[in-house]
């Protein structure tokens, strides 16, 4: 399998990133339904691979139900996967495209023009991630340590990653000496899924914890930081991953340069700024307990936002398959999406 999600004749194929990196398992997913507990439970994650998972559980709702109720089954599977993560926009952009299609499609041909239309997104994004790799190489300097948090690899792009395939990138052409990546509480998506890249491609990598980002960049020398994103908005503010805004102001604090990169199926361009974003809130067991086991102490309410928004005058670019995005943003980019700029809260 090239990629971590994938349409095989009549399904869906899922790499599980729950069990990575002690087991490569691969998940043979039938049903939308099948598809929406998957991206819930963050067997499929990063903000591209949900678009493009989403897509084909579309793709599914229409092949499983009988002619006469395949526009009530897709519609439904839209609600339901719509409401299976809020923060990512990659995700609603995947299904505004699909219901474009129920919209306009002969519906005797309707399962052949979503799939047409899934596989489609998905090359889409491989392509995008090659382009992103190579701009965001091109930020690199020689002899380049550059940290980089959660996962913004292959296996959240079902392509060729945008941060870490920038790094990858740029250690291919000889630039890049050093990967430090965060372990990034509490899921962990530094430390299993970022290493677990890097460390295949060949990247010699130091593993951090988030806490001590300040300390490094404080001590060491560090050449940029590199993160990917969930949503973007119309004035570049960044959503991503808990603890990406506090590594964007300490790096601002240090001179580091701080660069997102991202799809242009990343950026929502309706809304004005980064508090409309929602903030997706996850299980208290995600913070309570590791792999199962129960670490924190009784006696605490507890908190678990899985994301953050980085305003915008902490980022250094916003490296995108259409170009190299500075400041004024707004400007940028709605030149880019053709979007008038977004709706005030
Ligand atoms: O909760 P996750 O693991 O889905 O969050 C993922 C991130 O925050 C990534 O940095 C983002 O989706 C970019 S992936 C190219």
């Amino acid at each position: 399998m090239r990629y971590s999600v994938e349409w095989i004749d009549d399904h869906v194929r899922v790499l599980n990133q729950r069990l990575l990196p002690g087991k490569e398992q691969y998940l043979d997913l039938f049903s939308s339904d099948e598809v929406a507990a998957a991206i819930c439970d963050m067997t499929i994650r990063g903000a591209p691979a949900i678009g493009v998972a989403a897509a084909y559980g579309i793709v599914l709702a229409a092949r499983n139900a009988p002619a006469s109720e395949r526009v009530q089954a897709v519609e439904d599977a839209i609600g339901a996967l719509g409401r299976t993560r809020p923060t990512a926009v990659n995700l609603f952009a995947a299904l505004k495209h699909m219901r474009r299609v129920l919209d306009t499609s002969n519906l005797d041909h309707l399962v052949d023009a979503m799939l047409q239309e899934a596989v489609r997104l998905h090359d889409e994004e491989i392509s995008s991630s090659i382009t992103i790799s190579r701009f965001g190489a091109s930020l690199i300097p020689e002899e380049a340590t550059v940290l980089t948090h959660c996962n913004a690899g292959m296996i959240a792009t079902a392509a060729h990653g945008t941060a870490v395939g920038a790094m990858v990138e740029a250690y291919t052409q000889g630039k890049l000496q050093r990967a430090i990546a965060t372990e990034t509480r509490p899921l962990l998506q530094g430390a299993r899924l970022t290493v677990w890249e890097l460390a295949r491609a060949g990247v010699p990598t130091v593993l951090i914890t988030d806490s001590m980002v300040g300390h490094f960049m404080r001590t060491t020398h560090i050449d940029c930081v590199m993160v990917g994103a969930d949503r973007i908005a119309a004035n570049g503010d960044v959503a991503n991953k808990i603890g990406t805004y506090a590594i964007a102001v300490l790096a601002k604090a240090h001179r580091i340069p701080f660069y997102v990169t991202a799809p242009c199926s990343t950026i929502d361009g309706s809304i004005r700024s980064g508090d409309q974003i929602e903030i997706e809130e996850r299980s208290e067991t995600e913070v309570t307990a590791l792999d199962g086991r129960t670490i924190a102490a009784n006696g605490a309410s507890v908190r678990n936002p899985a994301f953050d928004v980085t305003p915008h005058r902490f980022v250094t670019a916003i490296v995108t398959e259409r170009g190299i995005l500075r400041a004024p943003y707004t400007k940028e980019l709605r030149i880019l999406t053709g979007h008038p700029g977004g709706r005030r809260k």
